[in-house]
């Protein structure tokens, strides 16, 4: 029997290589070691404001472009959160098993809550509880994150603790598995790649915009002419060689950096062609989908009618262990 794995992305602005390197590329490579389920997490993404009118569209695109990167709905199931249901309902009985000590203390609320402080929501407090109960209502052992998320799955493994030793052993403690790219940095150099920030690379950008904006990402800025050795371990464009050129290629772009022996912009437009030849198939795919979403509407849809039944089955279990379930039977 495969270990159960699940893992989800919000639905709100481009998908970008961070997704790509930390979680998506991933998930694609572990489609055949486990039974995989992915969701487009509609109920998070609505804890900061999203335009309504917008929503369908994103959650299309959003779910298209993770087809396109190698979410094979024959090999797994990809879901609308709020299709199902029973995920706000094991939500709410986790919220009486959560501290608000704990919450407080997460990064990534903290973080959300100084960007929109005109909307700290219950919600936005309350956000990682949902997301424990979208690992646990699918008993999901292995949750493949980015280094964000990594928080919120601790939390998740104490809420289950909690509930087990509250009512007896019924979910397994969830683990997080990360990629070889847990971090993705932003073409800014100084904060993490970021839908909500304007410092990324989308699965989908032309090669001409790709350029655009790595001739302008931020290398090492003691580097300050051509002539300046630079430090390859200080310059994002270095980091992002990594993951997407060869071995000569990235030898070539720390020795050539630290001898000045090549300049920024020669560095940067090696890497360039490296990206956008790994994004070709991606993008080629993407924008096939794009014209069929119909198909991408079934997938949900069939997605959605999978997960309703594992999650109805955990939810009774659920309802048993707390003493919710009620009958006319004499005992
Ligand atoms: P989200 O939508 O912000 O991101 C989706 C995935 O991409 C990873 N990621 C990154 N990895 C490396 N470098 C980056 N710069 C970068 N940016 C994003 C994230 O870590 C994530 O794995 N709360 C989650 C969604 C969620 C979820 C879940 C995940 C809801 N329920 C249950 C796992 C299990 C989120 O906001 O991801």
């Amino acid at each position: 029997m495969k270990k159960r794995l699940f893992s989800g992305i919000q639905p709100t602005g481009e998908v970008h290589i961070g997704n790509y390197l930390g979680a998506i590329k991933n998930w694609a490579s572990l489609l055949d070691s486990y039974e995989c389920i992915f969701s487009i997490v509609d109920y998070h993404a609505i804890t900061v404001p999203q335009d309504p009118k917008a929503m369908p569209q994103q959650i299309l695109h959003v779910a298209t472009v993770n087809i396109a990167a190698g979410l094979d709905p024959k090999r797994s199931i990809i879901f609308l959160q709020s299709q199902v249901p029973e995920h706000t309902e094991l939500a709410w009985i986790f919220h009486t098993l959560t501290p608000l000590g704990h919450l407080e203390r997460m990064t990534q609320f903290k973080d959300k809550a100084r960007q929109h402080r005109e909307n700290i929501n219950a919600g936005l407090f309350s956000y990682p509880i949902l997301q424990a109960a979208d690992i646990l209502l699918y008993k999901a052992e292995v949750v493949p994150v980015g280094e964000d998320q990594v928080q919120h799955i601790e939390l998740a493994r104490e809420i289950t603790r909690k509930f087990n030793a509250r009512y007896g052993n019924l979910f397994p403690e969830p683990q997080e598995l990360l990629s070889t790219a847990p971090r993705i940095m932003g073409l800014d150099g100084k904060t993490k790649m970021s839908k909500s920030l304007n410092n990324y690379i989308s699965l989908t950008e032309s090669p001409e915009d790709i350029w655009k904006k790595l001739s302008v990402a931020v290398t090492d800025e003691n580097r300050k002419k051509r002539s300046d050795p630079g430090n390859p371990e200080n310059c994002n464009v270095y980091s992002l060689h990594k993951h997407f050129s060869s071995p000569e290629e990235i030898d070539w772009s720390a020795n050539g950096c630290r001898t000045a022996g090549i300049g920024c912009l020669e560095c940067k437009k090696c890497l360039s062609d490296n990206i956008v030849r790994e994004l070709k198939p991606i993008r080629e795919k993407a924008l096939a989908l794009f014209e069929d979403p119909a198909y991408v509407v079934e997938v949900l849809k069939s997605g959605a009618e999978r997960c309703q039944e594992m999650a109805r089955q955990t939810m009774r279990e659920v309802k048993e262990a707390i003493g919710l379930r009620v009958s006319a039977k004499r005992r």
